[in-house]
């Protein structure tokens, strides 16, 4: 019989009540309590859940088998080697760590306490994602040359220690592992060949806060990863974030726009090459480089339904605990998309391509 899972979390802060409102009644969990080094923060934990004095309290209890740590990302390190050696399994928020050094401490110290250990990498789930990787897994593009996975913010919202390097803040810590992880799950099996970046203070002193990264894939996909905070919106802007990815391909392109996504899949018939060109007027003169395709060439579709939600993420790790499937975020996975960020880092600080994977 599959044995519940009996968990515990570090951190009551916006990700902690996020894991509380998804934990406190989820067939296969029991969310025992939470730990915070600030007791306001347990204040409004729900009743009946455990509000531990102290981290130690709540590695010392029985009741708990399984630790996710949701505390600020320079705290990772630390507290996921003491989860381990308090012999508990270890469900880590993203940024796993803030270095590969970090990473190999803590994948060291699971390993010798024999417990598993994995990273809340949940928006492998989203529905926008979902949707581009149903269409990218489709083959209905044709042959795949670029994918882009943008995500714009408007008038600068960063907050609380996100702004501060030594807490780990920064885009690319925040949003970045995502959507790095989200183009890298897209296609595991293609090596990762260069990486280009251009990473931005634009109105944060410390830390990032915009960044536009090209990845160049042995599989002929170039995947285009932007983030802005600080694109500027008046208020007749109903939406404080635009979303987008953008996937094409020689037969088609995909629009996804939105996390609950709009758009289409405007495909052509047959592949149109040697379109003769046409002379078109656009507002700053004419061209015969962009018109209309020959009639009756293009074919307009829906995006495909994909049925997909951030619950799917802890459905996956009951399975695997359970013996029925294997570890769904792995940590190697995660061991290279920091050594990616790395390289993206080196890339904004020299303005070259780095060599990522021969
Ligand atoms: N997976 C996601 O989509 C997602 C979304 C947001 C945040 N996160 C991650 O969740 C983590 C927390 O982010 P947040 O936005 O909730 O931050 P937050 O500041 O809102 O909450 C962090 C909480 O952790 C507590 N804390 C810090 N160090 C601690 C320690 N050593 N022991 C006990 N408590 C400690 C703080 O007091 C605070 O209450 C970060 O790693 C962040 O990257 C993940």
């Amino acid at each position: 019989m599959a044995k519940e899972i009996h968990l515990a979390v570090i951190g009551h802060g916006f990700m902690g009540h996020e894991h509380e409102k998804m934990l406190s009644d989820f067939p296969g969990i029991q969310l025992i309590g939470f730990s915070d080094r600030d007791p306001k923060q347990l204040e409004d934990v729900r009743e009946g859940l455990k509000r531990y004095a102290d981290n130690e309290a709540l590695f010392a209890d029985p009741d708990v088998d399984t630790v996710l740590i949701a505390a600020n990302n320079n705290q990772h390190h630390d507290l996921v080697i003491q989860a381990a050696s308090a012999h508990k399994h270890v469900i880590c928020e993203k940024p796993v760590a803030m270095s590969l050094d970090e990473l190999d401490d803590m994948e060291k110290a699971c390993r010798e306490n024999g417990v598993t250990f994995t990273v809340h990498q949940q928006r492998r789930f989203d529905p926008d994602y979902r949707t581009a990787k149903a269409v990218y897994d489709s083959g209905t593009l044709g042959d795949v040359y670029a994918i882009k996975n943008q995500l714009y913010g408007f008038n600068g919202n960063m907050h609380d220690w996100h702004v501060l390097v030594k807490e780990g803040g920064g885009m690319l810590y925040d949003w970045g592992v995502h959507l790095l992880d989200q183009v890298c799950y897209m296609f595991p099996g293609a090596k990762l060949k260069s990486v280009f970046a251009d990473i931005r203070n634009v109105i944060n002193k410390e830390v990032d806060d915009y960044f536009q990264i090209m990845l160049r894939f042995d599989n002929g996909v170039t995947a285009t990863v932007e983030l802005g905070t600080y694109y500027l919106s008046d208020k007749t802007h109903d939406k404080w974030f635009e979303r987008h990815w953008f996937v094409a391909g020689n037969k088609g392109t995909a629009y996804v726009d939105g996390f609950f996504p709009e758009g289409k899949i405007v495909r052509t018939t047959h592949l149109l090459t040697n379109v003769g060109g046409q002379r078109t007027m656009t507002a700053a003169g004419p061209t015969r480089s962009f018109g209309p395709a020959p009639e009756g060439t293009i074919v307009t579709e829906p995006l495909p339904q994909v049925h997909t939600e951030h619950r799917n993420y802890f459905e996956h790790y009951i399975k695997f605990r359970n013996g029925e499937e294997e570890q769904f975020v792995k940590i190697e996975e995660c061991r290279r998309v920091l050594r990616l960020m790395d390289a993206v880092r080196e890339s904004g600080r020299t303005g070259k391509s780095i060599d990522f994977e021969a």
